[in-house]
């Protein structure tokens, strides 16, 4: 098969046919559907629907430059990137007037963007950031030059203050630029964000600090969970950041970052007149197409939509940890997260099989929407069959995960407690039916994002 528009076509629409890429490469759109089945190890929702606004495809979007200016470019989609930020900005309780941002290629590009303001306002500062961080926190320290503290994690992977305090008290002279983890990449645990600020206050900082947020699953989930410190701007932060592509299940890597806009104005203002605009992002040519499925899924989905998605996941999760508890797996979950860790599987074939992100002794699961009850109890069944063949036929051990995880038996417990209360009052019956949320397709109209 050749490659003009119209073959192409074809095989978009009658699935999974033939398609070849030059001489000798070809994919098959077999290749797309089988792993998504299986794919649990990373953080991707594969519960994809971009409806009507697929026909954007068409045309290159482009959102160069600064999105609340005109630039030259005349194929943009910054309309629909204004309504996905002001979404953002009110998610995160940051007054319109004062806050900036844009839609970044992903998290990482969130993180690198935060930490850049955080160091351009203090040229000076260290970056504070727990061990547990993604590799783009210590990915931006180094291409910034900045010098970068890591603070050990407990074994939820949350920061370990005292060790910060430490850490802040050894280097007093110097601003502090810290990131926040609002859900680690492995453990999914949450720093507090009110705790790190006490402990700047107490050291001594006072407002020679900034706070980056990498929210990147956990900045759309936590604001749903009661329990969990809130993520506001009310609170001393300079920016959160967070990925598309995670729980609203947008088609390509993208995200959001969103700042102060006194911040940007003071430090990221670069005119550039070849695009007429302002230069404040990382990038300079911007996907135009993410705003506009962001916008899109925000539209459909809107505050209860993502809520019923943020706690199927946390149910099915829970119900995940108690599945591979119940077949002697080691495991630890964070409350309020849907990520589940358990010991890595000593089968690399399996491992590949079920795409399973794995550090050290551990390996883990990230329950997003369209992970089904289904799977899971195939993945454990899966999982359990293979750990029986390892240990008894191969008589390889398990691994000790002890000191990655500890004895958590006060969990098990707590978790043994919570299935039961569900099974009495009946509310486990709903985390079974699939979070199938109603989508009315209204005509996209104004890109303004109601609720
Ligand atoms: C905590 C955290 N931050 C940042 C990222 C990077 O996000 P992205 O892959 O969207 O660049 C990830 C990715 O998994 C993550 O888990």
């Amino acid at each position: 098969m050749g490659q003009n528009s119209t073959e192409w076509a074809g095989v978009a629409q009658s699935g999974p046919e033939w398609a070849r890429i030059g001489e000798s490469t070809q994919i098959s759109l077999f290749d797309f559907y089988d792993p998504c089945a299986q794919r649990k190890g990373y953080p991707f929702n594969l519960e994809l629907d971009v409806g009507p606004v697929i026909q954007f495809q068409n045309f290159h979007v482009n959102n160069i430059g600064d999105p609340f200016m005109e630039s030259n470019y005349g194929i943009h989609s910054r309309k629909f990137e204004v309504a996905v930020l002001d979404w953002f900005a009110n998610f995160w309780e940051l007054p319109k007037d004062q806050s900036w941002g844009y839609v970044t290629s992903g998290g990482t590009e969130g993180n690198l963007h935060g930490l850049l303001v955080g160091r351009e306002l203090f040229p000076d500062g260290i970056i504070y950031a727990s061990k547990d961080s993604h590799y783009s926190v210590f990915k931006a320290a180094k291409m910034y030059r900045a010098q970068c503290i890591k603070i050990s994690t407990s074994i939820y992977g949350e920061m370990n203050y005292d060790d910060f305090s430490y850490k802040l008290l050894q280097n007093s002279g110097r601003p502090a630029i810290v990131n926040v983890n609002i859900g680690t990449t492995m453990r999914g645990g949450v720093d507090d964000v009110d705790e790190v600020i006490r402990t700047l206050k107490t050291c001594g900082f006072d407002s020679r600090f900034y706070i980056h947020c990498d929210g990147a699953l956990g900045g759309l989930m936590l604001p749903f969970i009661k329990q969990e410190p809130k993520l506001t701007f009310k609170k001393s932060i300079g920016s959160i950041s967070v990925s598309g592509h995670k729980l609203l299940g947008c088609p390509t890597p993208c995200g959001v970052v969103v700042n102060r806009l006194k911040d940007i104005n003071l430090v990221m203002s670069t005119n550039i007149e070849y695009v007429a605009s302002r230069d404040a992002t990382i990038t300079g040519s911007r996907n135009g197409h993410a705003p506009i499925i962001m916008w899109y899924t925000l539209k459909c989905l809107g505050y209860n939509g993502i809520r019923m998605k943020v706690t199927t996941c946390i149910r099915k999760a829970e119900y995940l940890e108690f599945l591979l508890k119940k077949k002697g797996v080691s495991t630890l979950l964070n409350p309020g997260s849907s990520t589940v860790i358990f010991e890595r599987p000593k089968d690399e074939v399996f491992v590949r099989k079920w795409q399973l992100a794995c550090e050290g002794n551990l390996a883990h699961v990230v329950v997003m929407p369209n992970v089904s009850i289904r799977h899971l109890f195939r993945f454990v069944d899966e999982l359990a069959e293979n750990r029986y063949i390892m240990l008894h036929d191969k008589e390889i051990s398990t691994p000790c995960v002890a000191a990655d995880i500890g004895p958590d038996m006060k969990y098990y417990h707590s978790v043994l407690l919570r299935n039961i209360s569900y099974m009495i009052s009946g509310f486990r019956q709903s985390i079974f039916k699939e979070a199938r949320v109603h989508i009315t397709r209204t005509s996209l109209g104004n890109p303004i994002l109601a609720d």
